[in-house]
């Protein structure tokens, strides 16, 4: 258990569904914000776009946040995840003992690590909003992250896309609650911020990973078009594109228009 004035519920299971799940139905019985849920398994772990989310048990630090977020404007509540994201990415490198700016964010939801020109994904956030807008709105934010799973473990067809923390220190193992630890640290420091009304837009855009990049934004449909990364808009959480050839309008993409993107020179 965590000691610390933010987390007002919190609870760790051997094995759940999935921990959306459970901090989902801790907010719809009235639990106040914020709620921590932690697992070792999960059996319906969940991703975007209904993927699965696997990992062995005891190998993945899998969590889920519940707040109630009345004091934030409901075309912010993206700034949750933005925030779990970035407490992650800061714990994991301090506990990994990997330099700062390591671990990169891969707009919208992915935490990843770049080598030999492909970015690996280390870590997958999911927010999931109930009642945006009204008198009670809830949001629940989900982080798996591999933490201590050696890469001669990984799933075949996942292995070249995949990184875990361990694989990323050097095949050191790394201790989950070390990470949980230093992830609820920073993490009440940005919520109280947020709370305030203020976000840490800067490090929030220093740690994209397609700042200035081609990147190859994949629709619903399948469609595909290749842009050239610019930014992220810190008002609407949008990424920011310009045409390839630097010349057109910028333009604001939004999460839920995309069904991924991918770095041009991955494809
Ligand atoms: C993604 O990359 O598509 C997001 C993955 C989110 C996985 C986490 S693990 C803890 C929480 N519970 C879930 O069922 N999903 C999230």
């Amino acid at each position: 258990m965590i000691a610390t004035p933010l987390i007002a519920r919190q609870e760790r299971f051997a094995v759940v569904a999935s921990t959306n799940d459970v901090v989902r139905a801790w907010l719809d019985e009235g639990a106040p914000e914020v709620c921590l849920a932690v697992a070792d398994e999960q059996s319906a772990g969940r991703g975007r776009e209904g993927r699965r989310w696997m990992a062995p048990a005891g190998r993945a630090l899998l969590l889920s946040l519940g707040f109630r977020p009345t004091w934030l404007e409901p075309d912010r509540a993206w700034r949750l995840a933005a925030v779990v994201s970035l407490a992650m990415a800061g714990a994991a490198e301090e506990v990994a003992g990997l330099p700062s700016g390591t671990i990169r964010l891969k707009w919208p939801n992915d935490l990843v690590v770049e080598r030999d020109g492909t970015a690996r994904k280390v870590a997958g956030v999911l927010g999931e909003t109930v009642g945006l807008g009204t008198a009670d709105p809830r949001v629940v934010v989900g982080i798996g992250v591999n933490v201590d799973w050696p890469a001669a473990e990984f799933p075949e067809g996942l292995a070249d896309a995949m990184t875990s923390l361990r694989e990323a220190a050097g095949e050191t193992p790394i201790d989950r609650e070390r990470v949980l630890t230093a992830f609820v640290a920073r993490l009440e420091r940005g919520i109280e911020s947020l709370r305030t009304g203020s976000f840490d837009a800067a490090a929030w855009q220093a740690r994209q990973l397609t700042n200035g990049r081609r990147v190859r934004l994949v629709g619903h449909d399948e469609s595909t078009e290749i842009v050239r990364a610019i930014g992220i808009d810190p008002s609407s959480g949008a990424l920011i594109v310009a045409g390839d050839d630097g010349s057109a309008t910028e333009r604001r993409v939004l999460t839920g228009e995309i069904l991924h993107l991918r770095l041009d020179e991955e494809v």
